[in-house]
């Protein structure tokens, strides 16, 4: 797998604010070192880059002090472009996927078709990036945003939203409903005061991060 580069500068003070408030944390954070922090960088599921960083030091430093907020997991050492993996999140009955796309994008998703609830499969070889395809009644999902393309589900997949590693290590920290950005998942269950949300620095709209793909 490629080396992980840097998220790209950006001028947005909201963003600004959360990296600063980053250095801080992930100085102290057992999982990483001072001058690994400006090589992580958080993907998250159908492509959305949560603010990158302030996303993986909001988590990863303070899991579980959030009341339902869920738990941090550890799903893979890595996963190389291509591939796809079968695992439980949030819960131990909770089927997800995660899948890498040949531009390194990193996705995940629950693995339960919202038609009826079929288990949901990576085809790789579909299209030029791959999809998520249900084989139960011919439903399609979007591999980068989670959206019904084809077929009778009623609506896109649920994301799991995942951060990658500065050692490539793929972790879940959390969920977003169908609809729902990784953004407004990421503060609905882990608080609206954390870097990158609405609530962050007394209320003030910290603007929000941008969303768009984002290579790792
Ligand atoms: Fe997935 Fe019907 S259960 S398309």
């Amino acid at each position: 797998m490629s080396v992980t580069d840097p998220q790209p500068p950006t001028s947005d003070p909201g963003a600004d604010a959360a990296k600063e408030a980053l250095h801080d944390r992930i100085a102290a954070d057992s999982l990483t070192t001072r001058r690994d922090y400006l090589r992580i960088v958080a993907t998250v599921s159908g492509g959305l880059a949560v603010g990158g960083v302030a996303v993986a030091s909001g988590i990863l430093h303070r899991h579980g002090d959030a009341e339902g907020a869920p738990e941090v997991r550890k799903v893979a050492d890595r996963i190389e472009p291509g591939e796809s993996l079968a695992f439980r999140y949030p819960g131990d009955e909770d089927r997800a996927i995660a899948v890498r796309m040949e531009d390194g994008t990193l996705a995940g998703y629950s693995a339960v078709c919202t038609h009826l609830a079929c288990a949901v499969l990576w085809r790789r070889e579909r299209g030029s990036e791959g999809e998520l395809y249900c084989p139960c009644h011919e439903g399609v999902f979007d591999a980068r945003t989670g959206e019904v393309t084809a077929g009778p589900p009623p609506r896109g997949l649920p994301k799991v939203l995942l951060v990658e590693q500065v050692d490539g290590s793929v972790w879940a920290v959390g969920t977003a409903r169908s609809g729902e950005s990784a953004v407004e998942g990421f503060c609905r269950q882990n608080g609206e005061d954390r870097p990158g949300c609405p609530g962050f620095g007394g209320g003030a709209p910290a603007g929000k991060p941008p969303e768009r793909s984002e290579r790792t």
